[in-house]
């Protein structure tokens, strides 16, 4: 795009090296002014001071978004009823985030007076996509900025020396060797010596979980409790979505329960390791199905249970808010009005273990499935329905 052709541009900005280096480039290479944008998703970066920040930086504004509780309840929870989870292990936290910052920068754009956006995802990541599938769906006039795809930087000693060159106020923070996006459902750690699949993490590296070897040496036993598919308390104590989220990665962290390494397919097409971990997700996710074995239809689950891997892609590729998932989220919805109900969890040394699950509204019969009783259930009705299934198993073409 010529320079002149977008006038003012919203952007997605932490205060770090990056996006600082990019506010400077954006003005520029376009001459527009900028409205940064700040998203807090439970990253723990300290948000105080950043406005002023932007501003030295040459922001003529810069607005702070609070999105934590939101983060939880409307992306984090409904992706444990959906069971979402990529390539059999990764449970998305990075993903989830995504459309809702952009949701919201888009917003904000648009209260502005901006006619852009702008983000600091690279040109070989998934970020990069759900940020601009969301714009495009929610506020398709926008024009995108993609720095990364557009500038000759290509690393960050380039960043470093272009912030040296026009006087950048970047705090010096000792890089760490690895790419980190936290928020309050994970940690993910990738890139740099990370890039070697065969290299084991360093324990240093971990910020919310011990590992099973330092972890607690006697369990602990919590109580979760559901509500239509929604966690809603922890042993009694009903807490809003953030804090209750919160909670778990606290007492979860402590027993090194959470931890993930990957090869994973990205959408852009490349192969990537990432190291994750989400300790209050992985016994959300643990606990809810502990819920919906007691009450949820079989055939009912097997369909949500079919649905999953394919609501985890829509989640990664970053079409949260895409037609087809509209769909998706309607029927995993429904799926969940009866799954009601109370799960016990042991902690322990890296593991979570389901010791026990009720529910009011439960569908196990006791009596129906016990060995001692008969109940409303004919044993000889067996014979004839295995006789019946297994009618072409010994007469093909029956
Ligand atoms: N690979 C993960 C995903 O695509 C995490 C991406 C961001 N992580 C990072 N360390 N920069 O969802």
């Amino acid at each position: 795009m010529a320079r002149g052709s977008v006038k003012r541009v919203c952007l997605a900005y932490s205060g770090g090296l990056d996006t600082s280096v990019i506010l400077h480039w954006l003005i520029d290479r376009y001459g527009c002014e900028i409205v940064a944008y700040t998203a807090d998703v439970g990253q723990e970066e300290e948000l105080s001071g950043l406005p002023e920040k932007a501003k030295a930086t040459g922001a003529i504004e810069c607005v702070v978004r609070d999105l934590r509780e939101e983060f939880v309840r409307d992306f984090v929870f409904p992706a444990i009823q959906g069971a979402a989870v990529y390539e059999g292990t990764y449970l998305l936290g990075t993903a989830l985030a995504r459309p809702l910052i952009a949701k919201h920068q888009a917003e904000v754009a648009k209260q502005t007076g901006c006619d852009a956006v702008a983000h600091g995802a690279t040109g070989k990541g998934n970020d990069q996509v759900r940020f601009e599938l969301t714009f495009r769906a929610l506020a398709p006039e926008l024009e995108i900025i993609a720095p990364w795809r557009e500038w000759d930087l290509r690393s960050r000693p380039d960043c470093i020396a272009y912030a040296q060159k026009h006087d950048i106020p970047v705090t010096a923070t000792l890089a760490k060797p690895y790419s980190i996006d936290r928020n309050l459902m994970h940690v993910s750690y990738e890139g740099g010596i990370l890039e070697d699949p065969w290299r084991a993490p360093d324990e240093s590296m971990f910020l919310l979980t011990r590992s099973p070897e330092q972890a607690a040496d006697a369990p602990s036993e919590i109580v979760i409790a559901f509500e239509r598919g929604v966690p809603v308390s922890i042993d009694g104590e009903r807490l809003a979505a953030a804090a209750l989220l919160q909670r778990l990665n606290a007492i979860a962290g402590a027993h090194g329960v959470g931890r993930v390494d990957m090869v994973e397919n990205r959408f852009v097409g490349l192969k990537s390791r990432g190291v994750y971990e989400t300790p209050g997700g992985t016994v959300l996710h643990a606990a809810h199905r502990a819920v919906e074995s007691i009450t949820m239809d079989r055939e009912v689950m097997h369909e949500r249970d079919r649905l999953a891997p394919r609501f985890a892609e829509l989640i990664y590729n970053g079409f949260w808010y895409s037609r087809e998932m509209d769909f998706m989220r309607a029927a995993i919805e429904v799926s969940q009005q009866n799954v009601s109900g109370e799960a016990r969890i042991k902690l322990f040394k890296g593991a979570v273990q389901v010791t026990g699950r009720r529910s009011p509204v439960s569908l196990y019969s006791a009596s129906l499935s016990s060995f001692d009783e008969e109940g409303g259930y004919d044993q000889r009705d067996a014979g004839g329905f295995i006789r019946l299934q297994g009618l072409r198993l010994s007469k093909p073409g029956a």
